[in-house]
């Protein structure tokens, strides 16, 4: 069954460019400028045309919706909110008849999304799902939506899931705005011929896995971990620091590196890792001053850069080359090193990485 490897979580890391490539598989085809979404025909139009989008999910599923709240909105121009299932189905929201809820799930089984998604439905809205599970309740409930095909995911952790999940949010942004026209057809074919690089990108990414066990090895008995990103890369510190605590038992905090002034900074001393996520972007100078911010506090930095760069190495204690691609899509790279830090550091500390105490695959109960 692990075909080999020690952990699901393992083999789920590495199984990540033929999950997103299978996610992909008869969707889109970068050639040809085509991509079809066969479970979102009747409702498609209704999507374009909706004032609003709301995200509700939980956990790493939560962080895949932050990312697609920056794509909706800058691709499609429609505003998105994106909201813990148990913190939206108590607090009397305002759903509008014709709003869009996507419900994000690996396991289509969560009963706060569950729950969360009848609460929508008895409003008015129109709910996507976008699952991995075929059949499970919330593909069920759901008016329409995609699934991952992503294969099932065993590992409590997940790893395959959230690549997949941020696959299909992408693709269905893009069809969506390609059709509104929010986006022109040039644009839509060159994200379209990105989007397809991908797999071969994080083939790459998983080569940074012998650097990352030995930087595990100078980390396994931290205490704390910090971890920081800005635009795209924000919800992947917020998911690398989700990974980390749930396997290791080590405490992490994501943030997003602007925020660290207003609170976090106090923490940071030479015991303290910190993970940045410093990829070439449009915030990309913002995250150099930040590193400078923290290693002026004698932290020590742990930088996710883009291949060739030439100015971090020179600050950060140790860096991590990931492939180039769009800003938008570097979740789905930079993700990758951080995975296999929680992994690897997991493995370490001698900790059960498939079956984390305290935690199930799916959480049924609220
Ligand atoms: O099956 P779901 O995607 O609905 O699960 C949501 C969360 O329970 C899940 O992502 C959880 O946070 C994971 N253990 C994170 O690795």
């Amino acid at each position: 069954e692990k075909s080999g490897h020690d952990h699901f979580m393992h083999k789920e890391i590495f199984e990540q460019p033929i999950s997103i490539a299978d996610c992909m598989r008869g969707r889109l085809n970068a050639e040809k400028g085509e991509l079809t979404l066969g479970g979102i025909r009747n409702y498609a139009k209704a999507l374009e045309n909706a004032e609003r989008i709301i995200i509700i999910a939980c956990g790493t599923s939560w962080h895949a919706g932050l990312v697609a709240e920056y794509v909706f909105e800058d691709l499609c121009r429609i505003p998105v909110e994106v909201e813990y299932a148990s913190e939206f189905r108590y607090r009397n929201p305002v759903i509008k008849e014709g709003d869009i809820v996507i419900a994000i799930s690996q396991s289509g089984e969560t009963a706060d999304t569950l729950a969360a998604i009848e609460l929508a439905k008895s409003k008015g809205a129109i709910v996507l799902g976008v699952v991995n599970t075929v059949g499970s309740s919330i593909s069920r409930v759901s008016h329409e939506g995609a699934y991952l095909h992503a294969g099932p995911e065993i590992g409590v952790a997940s790893t395959k899931a959230f690549t997949a999940q941020l696959t299909v949010l992408y693709m269905i942004a893009l069809k969506a705005a390609f059709n509104k026209g929010t986006i022109a057809e040039n644009r839509f074919r060159e994200h379209l011929r990105e989007l397809s690089l991908i797999p071969a990108k994080v083939e790459k990414a998983l080569k940074t896995n012998d650097k990352i066990e030995e930087i595990s090895d100078l980390f396994k008995n931290a205490s704390n971990f910090l971890y920081l990103g800005r635009g795209y890369n924000f919800p992947v510190a917020l998911e690398g620091a989700l990974k980390l605590k749930e396997i290791s038992y080590i405490h992490a905090e994501g943030y997003p590196a602007a925020e660290m002034k207003h609170g976090p900074i106090a923490l940071i001393d030479e015991n303290m890792p910190v993970v940045v996520i410093a990829t070439r972007d449009s915030s990309y100078d913002k995250v150099v001053s930040n590193i400078q911010e923290v290693k002026a506090r004698k932290g020590v930095v742990i930088a996710i850069v883009t291949e060739g760069d030439s100015l971090i190495p020179g600050m950060a204690d140790f860096t991590i080359e990931v492939p180039a691609t769009h800003e938008s899509l570097m979740p789905l790279v930079s993700v990758i090193p951080l995975q296999l830090l929680s992994y690897h550091i997991a493995v370490m500390r001698g900790a059960n990485v498939d079956q984390p105490r305290n935690l199930a695959k799916s959480v049924t109960v609220e």
